[in-house]
């Protein structure tokens, strides 16, 4: 079995390390990360980059494609599972639901993404699909990205911009902030560090994880228990520290770089 996951740097990874613990199977990880990051682009630019990239994961073979990025999956998806209609492909989007069935308290929900993410149809959709217009407000944390890719996590400027973004908001009255990016758990200690201690934090990576369990078994691909675990990892642009990231992040030191 081979899963291919998508996004345009090293935050698909907060999935990636997840999945690679429950499922076992040949991984294909394809980082754009010439082109990151994705959400301050233009629209357009960003659907040709994710269709581009999506057809290399494609061609080799992939029985499933995860695309770890919510700022893609709210551009592309649709019209991604519309071109491959043979192709399970599995999107990544924020979990406010989790925060909406959790939301006892009648309490604010506060979900940061992206730009791109927080602007676009699909995100609202979804609130209103829940009814949650009234108690969401949103949140952009477009730099958090650059500060992932330059592998500038735990610094001083980092929670300076944490708290410099979520100054214009009265926090006594959330109880929620949703990780709408898959960039943003790898500050997840940080982001604890600048919010109120009442604030619960969700992400959205179990349930990717657990749908692509799912579709596994729906699909009945087939496992091979002893198949060894295997990663190649797919770059847009040669970049020794990016590789060095990803190789801190995932833990993995054996993997198999290809520059597309
Ligand atoms: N990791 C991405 C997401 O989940 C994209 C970040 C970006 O490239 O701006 O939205």
């Amino acid at each position: 079995m081979k899963i291919g996951f998508f996004d345009s740097g090293l935050g698909g990874l907060t999935i990636f390390n997840k999945a690679i613990k429950n499922i076992q199977a040949e991984f294909v990880y394809f980082a754009d990360n010439k082109n990151n990051p994705y959400g301050i682009k233009a629209k357009e630019d960003v659907k040709k980059y994710v269709f581009d990239n999506i057809k290399t994961l494609v061609s080799l073979n992939c029985d499933i494609i995860v695309i770890a990025c919510n700022t893609a999956t709210s551009v592309a998806i649709n019209e991604l599972r519309e071109k491959y209609k043979n192709i399970c492909i599995i999107g990544t989007e924020p979990a406010v639901k989790v925060a909406v069935d959790g939301s006892k308290l009648k309490k604010n929900i506060l979900v940061s993404a992206t730009t791109m993410t927080l602007n676009e149809e699909k995100l609202n959709n979804l609130i209103k699909d829940l009814e949650a217009e009234g108690i969401v407000q949103k949140v952009a944390l477009d730099k958090l990205v650059e500060f992932a890719e330059s592998g500038n996590i735990s610094s001083e400027e980092v929670k300076v911009y944490l708290k410099s973004r979520f100054k214009g908001y009265d926090l006594e009255n959330f109880n929620y902030l949703v990780l709408g990016c898959t960039h943003f758990p790898l500050f997840i200690n940080e982001i604890k560090e600048v919010l109120p201690k009442h604030i619960q934090i969700v992400d959205g990576s179990d349930g990717v994880v657990k749908n692509i369990c799912k579709s596994i078994d729906k699909n009945k691909i087939k496992i091979q228990n002893d198949e060894e675990i295997k990663v190649k990892l797919l770059l847009t642009e040669e970049d020794d520290n990016f590789i060095e990231n990803f190789k801190r992040i995932s833990n993995i030191n054996d993997i198999e770089v290809e520059i597309i």
